[in-house]
């Protein structure tokens, strides 16, 4: 999967839910292309095979339950399932939902063995350090008290997402790192990426934006205009 690259969370958005689901997931698929960036739309479950079956851009889950075998578990998300679909990957510990230390480890091994890429969240430097002892393919450094505030990791609290950065490299350098809380901006994209990260976690402020599509253009454009720059690093 080519990096730097833009996940885009749904959550539980009415601007992004049912029919909009599907408009939001096509204006990601249509910048996507145009810029030949990676942008990955994550619908909420209801809108996930609709979404997948009508673009033909990476989509992700919000969550995923630490079950290996599809099965009587009501109201649980099971990989196999997920992959039944087509679904490429999922989020894991989002810290809306989040899991036990050790059910983290499960899912990731387990979307492992169904092919998923797993992005695990991971509240604060410590945590991205205990959770890249399972490798998942992502962590994302996201501190929960920015999630919405439009005050982005990267310019507010850069320290996190560097101290977050060098913890996870020293257990697995393999492990791809990206950022996300109140990223809004163009701006907030290129720190984010000075910083050291692959790309961006973000919902409000594509999601609840009056133009979706130009901030997401203005997403696309920084990290085009960043990887001229840093050809070396991706
Ligand atoms: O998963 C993305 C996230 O929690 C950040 O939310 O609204 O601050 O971009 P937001």
């Amino acid at each position: 999967m080519k990096v730097p690259l833009i996940l885009v969370n749904f959550k539980s958005y009415q601007e992004a839910s049912a029919e909009k689901a599907l408009t939001l997931a096509k204006i990601c698929e249509d910048i996507s292309r145009e810029h030949k960036v990676t942008i990955i739309p994550i619908p909420q479950f209801f809108d996930l095979q609709k979404v997948k079956e009508n673009v033909k851009i990476p989509v992700f889950g919000q969550h995923v339950d630490p079950i290996e075998k599809a099965g009587s578990f009501t109201g649980h998300v099971v990989a196999e399932n997920l992959k039944t679909i087509g679904i490429d990957g999922t989020l894991i510990n989002h810290s809306e939902r989040k899991l036990p230390l050790k059910d983290v480890g499960e899912c990731v091994r387990i979307t492992r063995k169904f092919g998923l890429i797993s992005v695990c969240c991971a509240a604060t430097p410590n945590e991205g350090e205990k959770i890249a002892r399972f490798s998942p393919d992502f962590i994302a450094i996201e501190p929960p008290e920015l999630i919405g505030t439009g005050i982005s990791v990267s310019t507010a609290k850069p320290q996190v997402v560097t101290s977050g950065i060098e913890k996870i490299k020293k257990i697995n350098a393999q492990i791809k790192v990206l950022c996300g809380a109140g990223i809004t901006t163009w701006e907030d994209v290129k720190r984010a990426l000075e910083l050291g990260t692959v790309g961006v976690l973000v919902a409000s402020g594509i999601v609840k934006a009056e133009n979706p599509k130009e901030v997401l253009e203005g997403f696309a454009k920084t990290i085009n205009s960043f990887i001229r720059l840093r050809e070396d690093m991706f």
